[in-house]
Order: C-alpha cells, then sequence, then structure tokens
C-alpha cells in the first residue's frame, strides 16, 4: 500500500491549476445513461472516483474512453440492469444510477451501499421520492430491486424532508424522462447539482431552479451533448485552508469564486488576503490568522462539510479555543484521532469540535481515514516538526488529482512511497 512522507514544517508557496470538478462529474457521467448518441466531457479529474466509476458504466455497457481529462462517452443503450456489490460498496455515490437508469428502462438492481466512514448514509430519501414516481422498490439479499410498469415514471410534486445532495440530483435525474412536470422542494443548489442542471438542460431537459424549488419538465428522449465540468471547489479550498495554516502564497488558476463564497468572507475575516490576477486566477496569501468563535457546516450557500476537517487543521496552531460545528453528517470526526498523534489539542463534544493552539505539532505515523480528513492531515504534516508518513493514500487518490505534485510544485517536501 502506498505511503506519502512528509517532511515539515513547510510553507505553501507557489502555483496551482485546479482540476475538474469530481463531485460534478461522478453524476454527470452518471447522467449520460438517460440520453441517445454520444458526447465529450471535459475537465474530468482523474482520480479512483471517476476512473471507478467509468468501469461501472462499462460494465453496464456503455462505451467510454478517458484520455488526458477527456471522457468520450456512448451510452445509447446499457446492456445490464444490475450495479453489483462489488462496484457499489467502492463508490457510495453509485446509487445515484438508480434514479436515471430506472427512468430509461422498466428495471435496475443495485446493491445496498452500507455505511462509511463518515456516517450511515442512508438512501431512504432518493428511495421515497422514487416510490411516489411509479417505481416499486424491494430491499431483497443486500440489494434494491426496482422495476416499473408503463411507458415512463410519473412526475411528482415533492418535498424532501431534508435537503440531501445525491438524492436530488438522483431524483432530477429520474425526472427528466418521467410523463409530466415534477416540481422538488427542499432541494440541494450546491454548484455540482446547477452543473448536472446545466448539462441536461444542453441535452435537450427543461429544468429550472428557483431558490430551493427545482421543477422539470418530463421528455420522450433526451440526446447526448458536449460539456465541460466545473472546477472543484473543495479542492481549492483545501488548498487555500493549506496556505492559511502555513501562512503562506499561493496563485490558484481555474478557480470560480463565486463557488465557494461564504466560505472565502470568513476566511478573509479570519486574515486571508486574494487578489485577483486574471479572469478565474487568485492569489491568496496570509500572514496570521484570526479565530473565529464558532463555524458550522452548512448546505450551500453554507459552509461546506467536505472542509471541515481541513478547516480544524488550520486552527491547530492559531485557535484560542475555536469551535467547528458539524451539522451534515453525524460521524464525521474520525480524523480527530490522528490529528492528536501530531500532538494537536482537539476536544469533540456530541458534534461540537473544539481547538485549542499548541506552539508545537511534530511529525507523526497517521492513516488516511476518509477523503477530506486524509487532507487534513496534509496540513498538520506541513504545520509539524520532521517527517510525518501517511498510510493508507488511496483515500486522497479518490478525489485529489495530482495532490503530492501540486504540493511539491508549491515547495512541500512530500514523496509518494510506492
Ligand atoms: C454529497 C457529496 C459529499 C458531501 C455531501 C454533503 C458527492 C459524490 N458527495 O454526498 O462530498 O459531503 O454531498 O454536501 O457529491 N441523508 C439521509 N437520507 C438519504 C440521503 C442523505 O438521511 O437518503 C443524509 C445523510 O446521511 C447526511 C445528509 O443527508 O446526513 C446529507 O447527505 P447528502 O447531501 O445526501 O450527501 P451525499 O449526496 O451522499
Amino acid at each position: 500500500m502506498q505511503e506519502l512522507i512528509i517532511k515539515g514544517p513547510s510553507k505553501i508557496n507557489g502555483s496551482i491549476e485546479i482540476s475538474g470538478s469530481k463531485n460534478a462529474s461522478l453524476p454527470i457521467l452518471i447522467s449520460t445513461v438517460l440520453a441517445k448518441g454520444s458526447c465529450v466531457i471535459g475537465n474530468v479529474p482523474n482520480l479512483r472516483d471517476t476512473k471507478f466509476l467509468i468501469s461501472i458504466l462499462k460494465n453496464l455497457g456503455c462505451k467510454i474512453n478517458f484520455k488526458n481529462n477527456v471522457v468520450a462517452i456512448h451510452s445509447s443503450n446499457i446492456s445490464k440492469k444490475i450495479a453489483d456489490y462489488d462496484y457499489v460498496r467502492q463508490m457510495r455515490a453509485s446509487i445515484v444510477l438508480l434514479g436515471p437508469v430506472i427512468g430509461r428502462y422498466s428495471s435496475f438492481k443495485i446493491a445496498l451501499p452500507g455505511g462509511c466512514a463518515i456516517g450511515t448514509r442512508s438512501i431512504d430519501l432518493h428511495l421515497d421520492a422514487l416510490k411516489k414516481m411509479g417505481v416499486k422498490i424491494k430491499i431483497l439479499n443486500g440489494y434494491v430491486v426496482a422495476s416499473r410498469s408503463g411507458k415512463s415514471l410519473t412526475a411528482i410534486n415533492h418535498r424532501f424532508p431534508k435537503i440531501s445532495v445525491g438524492a436530488t440530483q438522483n431524483i432530477i435525474m429520474a425526472a427528466t424522462l418521467a410523463s409530466g412536470t415534477t416540481v422538488l422542494k427542499n432541494c440541494a443548489i450546491e454548484p455540482e447539482v446547477i452543473d448536472l442542471i446545466n448539462f441536461l438542460n444542453k441535452c435537450g431537459s427543461k429544468i429550472t431552479v428557483n431558490k430551493r424549488v427545482i421543477k422539470i419538465a418530463g421528455k420522450e428522449n433526451l440526446e447526448l451533448s458536449n460539456h465541460e465540468i466545473i472546477p472543484d471547489r473543495i479542492e481549492a479550498g483545501s488548498y487555500i485552508l493549506a496556505t492559511m495554516a502555513t501562512k503562506g502564497k499561493l496563485q490558484i488558476k481555474n478557480f470560480l469564486i463565486e463557488h465557494l463564497q461564504e466560505p472565502i468572507n470568513l476566511f478573509k475575516k479570519m486574515g486571508l488576503k486574494v487578489k485577483k490576477i486574471n479572469t478565474n486566477e487568485y492569489l491568496f496569501s496570509c500572514s496570521r490568522i484570526k479565530p473565529i468563535n464558532l463555524i458550522e457546516t452548512k448546505e450551500y450557500p453554507g459552509f461546506p462539510t467536505d472542509l471541515q476537517a481541513q478547516l480544524i487543521s488550520i486552527f491547530l496552531k492559531n485557535g484560542k479555543k475555536s469551535k467547528i460545528k458539524e451539522n451534515i453528517f453525524e460521524n464525521r470526526f474520525i480524523h480527530i484521532p490522528e490529528l492528536r498523534r501530531f500532538g494537536a489539542d482537539i476536544v469533540l463534544k456530541n458534534n461540537i469540535v473544539t481547538i485549542d493552539k499548541v506552539s508545537e505539532l511534530n511529525g507523526a505515523e497517521v492513516m488516511a481515514t476518509d477523503l477530506r480528513g486524509s487532507f487534513s492531515l496534509i496540513i498538520a504534516a506541513l504545520l509539524s516538526k520532521g517527517e510525518t508518513i501517511i498510510s493508507r493514500i488511496y483515500h486522497l487518490d479518490r478525489g485529489y488529482e495530482d495532490f503530492d505534485l501540486k504540493l511539491k510544485q508549491c515547495g512541500v517536501n512530500i514523496k509518494r512511497k510506492k
């Protein structure tokens, strides 16, 4: 298993180009099973998760070629209507296949995703809305067995009891081929959801968004169209936080700052300096961090849960009883025991993390446990004296394209040991 060796302390100082968004690429690639024809999707990050999804789609019968961040795809007909456990267990986002496949075909069987390191992550919101649309669902031998009769699904007027990115994407896709106009309330409106909608509209859908209400006029069929994936705001946010933590300087290219506006405004209050250099190009620097009393994770446009772990790390040497409250996932704290190995002073009570600064952190042997939590370990390693060894770095490879090369480019002493 590959390991990462980082020698600290180290400052971020250099320039990085942000990759395409992982969380936008996944549903957009999935949504191609809805439509006829071929298309080219650009700016797709070369990650474990995107490659994995491509292998799932190929297994279902799609023809796909992925090279130089471009996916050429022909999904006109999927020949296999089962997504096996071996695939689904490795990538929870595959549950988002259910809506589009059952929207286009009369049956589909997909393994139940199960729990994961950051919480139980149930799929009730996905299944309840699909049932309302006329899908018969049985849970059998660990699989969701879905079927429908009739020519298409039925449009619904539905309010999600809780905001969910995946359920919103799943039901939007199912509704594109339903009979009638679907109205979904209390939807997730993350930029990754909007990118999916933009792609579907290019393919002939008629989808509108008004605050958290999304209307989808069902069509008989859709035709694939080319698309460029938006930049990854979470990747950008992670590098910005690494810059703040190390009081460094970082030029970022290919970044849509409006996708991270609230967090950036907050970071500015904490001492981040932002200078626009060009379209989608910014210089970030920070010479001192002003601790903030309480930051809470919220749905977009609020502070993303996907930056919570990295935010904790910036307070390790700067926090004065700084508090971070996690509101989205009940158990997204698996990085905390690992951060303590560096000598961090962190207290977790219910869903609130309190961080007090320590004057010194020391390199340690730690384990990557989930995608975003693993980046918080990198930040801690940059702040620590001596060598840090991070094992199980496949978690980082799931979501940060060329992260070791990008960090090296910014002056970090980092090595991947194969
Ligand atoms: C997506 C993102 C993930 C991000 C999360 C929240 C992808 C591939 N992943 O995950 O990076 O952290 O949004 O922004 O885009 N829930 C239920 N029932 C359901 C579905 C969700 O109770 O049927 C709960 C979850 O357990 C969680 C909350 O709703 O507490 C939000 O989860 P959701 O927005 O669905 O996350 P994902 O789509 O899985």
